[in-house]
């Protein structure tokens, strides 16, 4: 399955909720959504309590009428299960499915996404709603896909219910088949945790000190697991009937408990909700990695934006609205980056309930907002760009994305407070995306042979296989990029034998005899000019040699940042933070180093290729306040103007331009690096 049957151009839509509303609202909302081009909408997602009322009785009849509404309107259905949101019979009957917070606070109804993920009697009744529903849709042609549940893992993930520990010792059976081995792979002789009894072992809740790490670690993964079991279920009661396509909305970057690579496997087509952290003016670089990480959850198959914003959300500190074509802005990036699919949350804006301050495509002010207007604009320029769709982005360049080693990483007593992976990655990503780099993201287990050069920004935990797999990467001619505190520990957070880093050792030809954290405020200076912050090692060289070294702080003349050749690749290692012009400075030696070639567009313009099978389309972005030069000369797809050589975008604004297949790019400039680096 690769994209939504019947689909002839992008997908433009969003969440629809018209069990909030009256019948004469739904034809109303018909009629503007055929206004604004909308082809999609999803349908069903919080409507568990009106479609089963009580346990086993079904009405069907207001989904019967609004799809049959849409249908008469062309419009295509995106069927959701209503599972995120049982309804208040099924908590009266089946209290124990109630989750439990780690430090052991049950949590009530009345809000959704409530439930443990381990309760049998949900998993039964999720799985009989699914298959009502989809014995009753799977052969009406207006419905083209199924949306599972509602962001699997938020707002809560983990459950320490007795369903789930119960259901946390099988998984553990299943993965150690022995107490022996369990005991060795969690280290419970430390602090006097041997367990004799599998019915000992409890879910990490909160201690009195510090909590088995690996024991966490396992409970992350079996919650992950057990959400996708869930998901799972549904999915099976849904294929029974039908070979549309079935996914779940994933939250890319921004899910801290599910592992994505696992569960992509798991969805006919990758499903994605975005939204700004508002307040972050560089959340526009932000939205990309996001993107780009999805992207590559799809493998590189079109994907589907299933929501994001036209303006504030509601949830946040300050929920910022959007200016003026900040929305195609974003939306289009998403395109840019593989999404063949639009969609917000939501169509209409609620009058009721916990989110009656988050924009919607139809505010509460009515087609004469701001708002409506650039949502019609949207869909025209969708539909204009329906060439577009298909078509791929591809990269040279990738970025180690391992859910695995964040959970390790975030458990507590660790070397530093300042050691976050998500800072690390987030600057990595924002140097290359300054240099108009397009990045793929990659798990330490996949086939990094692709690609010219790969970053691991903070790789902690490293499973000995993965440190195989890079090293083999490295010695066939791969460049890798690593930063601090990565490869310390194995798959369960131990530490390997000998010194750090683990199974990064050979490959990065060094080993370090201590850790060197930095206080707070304390920069160290670097032979090349550079500094440092939060972190230095006391390295010792093997095969590699220093490129820079430490001029002053505790590890003065010793290495700071080096390269080891391997094979015929080469691998180099960063002991400390680099930020603004000295991490970009960084970053180009590496790829400069590797061959990469690259142009570096002008401050704010972000610049993405899709290329089909004869055209590329060159996607222009400007978020700056200032017109930028364009990077190509062709048609503009948006205009259909022909655009010469020293066309320009203006500011704010968008251009894709279209032209016929070329490879081979001008490389960047070191001035332009400066430029972007102030
Ligand atoms: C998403 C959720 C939607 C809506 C939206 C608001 O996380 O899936 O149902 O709540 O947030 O921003």
């Amino acid at each position: 399955m690769s994209w939504i049957p019947g689909s002839t151009s992008l997908r433009y839509g969003g969440d629809y909720n018209p069990e909030q509303w009256d019948r004469e609202i739904w034809l109303e909302d018909v009629a503007l959504m055929m206004d604004a081009g909308v082809n999609l909408v999803s349908l069903g997602i919080f409507s568990w309590a009106v479609l089963e009322p009580r346990e086993g009785e079904y009405d069907f009849s207001f989904l019967d009428d609004i799809i049959g509404l849409l249908a008469g309107a062309g419009i295509d259905v995106d069927l959701g299960t209503p599972t995120a949101a049982p309804p208040a019979w099924f908590w009266k009957k089946y209290p124990a499915a109630h989750p439990v917070t780690r430090d052991g606070r049950t949590l009530g109804f009345g809000s959704r996404g409530m439930v443990s993920p381990s309760s049998p009697e949900y998993r039964r009744a999720s799985a009989a709603i699914a298959d009502q529903l989809a014995r009753r849709y799977a052969d009406n042609p207006a419905v083209v896909m199924w949306h599972v549940h509602n962001e699997y893992g938020a707002p809560i993930s983990d459950s320490y219910d007795d369903y789930s520990v119960l259901a946390f010792q099988r998984w553990l059976r299943a993965r150690y088949g022995t107490l022996d081995s369990l005991n060795r792979a969690w280290g419970t002789r430390f602090w006097g945790q041997v367990y004799g009894e599998w019915d000992e072992i409890d879910a990490p809740r909160v201690s009195a000190s510090v909590s088995n790490q690996a024991q966490r670690l396992d409970f992350q993964r079996f919650t992950s697991d057990a959400l996708l079991a869930c998901y799972v279920g549904e999915r099976d009661a849904i294929r029974v009937y039908t070979d549309a396509p079935i996914t779940t909305n994933f939250m890319a970057t921004n899910c801290p408990s599910v592992d994505y690579w696992k569960w992509a496997k798991e969805v006919d087509i990758v499903a994605n909700d975005h939204y700004l952290v508002a307040e972050r003016t560089d959340n526009h670089v932000l939205l990309a990695m996001d993107a780009d990480f999805t992207r590559s959850l799809a493998g590189n198959r079109p994907w589907i934006l299933m929501e994001h914003s036209t303006s504030a959300v509601n949830w946040q500190p300050r929920n910022i609205a959007k200016r003026a074509g900040e929305m195609a802005r974003n939306s289009l990036c998403h395109v840019a980056r593989g999404a063949d699919a639009v969609m917000f949350f939501q169509f209409r804006a609620s009058r009721f309930g916990a989110e009656k301050f988050h924009s919607a495509m139809l505010p509460h002010g009515g087609t004469g907002t701001r708002i409506w207007k650039e949502v019609v604009q949207l869909g025209s320029d969708l539909a204009g760009l329906s060439r577009v769709g298909g078509s791929r982005v591809t990269a040279s360049v990738a970025i180690v994305w391992s859910i695995e080693s964040f959970w390790a990483l975030d458990l507590e007593w660790r070397p530093s407070v300042e050691l976050g992976h998500r800072e690390r990655i987030e600057a990595f990503y924002t140097a290359l995306w300054g240099l108009g780099v397009t990045v793929d993201f990659v798990h330490p287990s996949h086939d990094l042979s692709g690609y010219d050069v790969v970053f691991a920004p903070s790789l902690y935990l490293l499973a000995e296989d993965d440190a195989v797999n890079i090293d083999g990467y490295v010695s066939g001619g791969g460049n890798l990029v690593v930063s601090y505190f990565s490869g310390i520990v194995g798959d369960n957070d131990e530490v390997p034998t000998g010194a750090s880093p683990g199974a990064l050792r050979d490959v990065l030809g060094l080993s370090i005899e201590e850790f060197l954290p930095l206080y707070e405020d304390q920069t160290v200076s670097l032979s090349d000019g550079g500094s440092g912050r939060a972190w230095a090692d006391d390295i010792t060289l093997g095969t590699a040699s220093a490129v820079a070294t430490y001029v002053d702080g505790p590890a003065a003349g010793k290495a700071a940042v080096t390269r080891n050749s391997r094979g015929s690749g080469s691998a180099w290692y960063v002991s400390t933070k680099l930020e603004g012009a000295d991490l970009l400075s960084f970053v180009v030696a590496a790829l400069d180093a590797a061959g990469v070639s690259y142009s570096a567009p002008a401050e704010g313009l972000e610049v993405v290729t899709r290329s089909g099978e004869t055209e590329d389309f060159i996607f222009h972005i400007n978020h700056s306040d200032a017109e930028a030069p364009l990077l190509a000369a062709g048609t503009d797809v948006l205009t259909r103007e022909e655009i010469a050589v020293g066309g320009t975008v203006p500011a704010g604004g968008v251009r894709v331009v279209a032209r016929p297949r070329v490879v081979g790019e001008t490389a960047v400039r070191t001035d332009d690096i400066h430029q972007m680096a102030r």
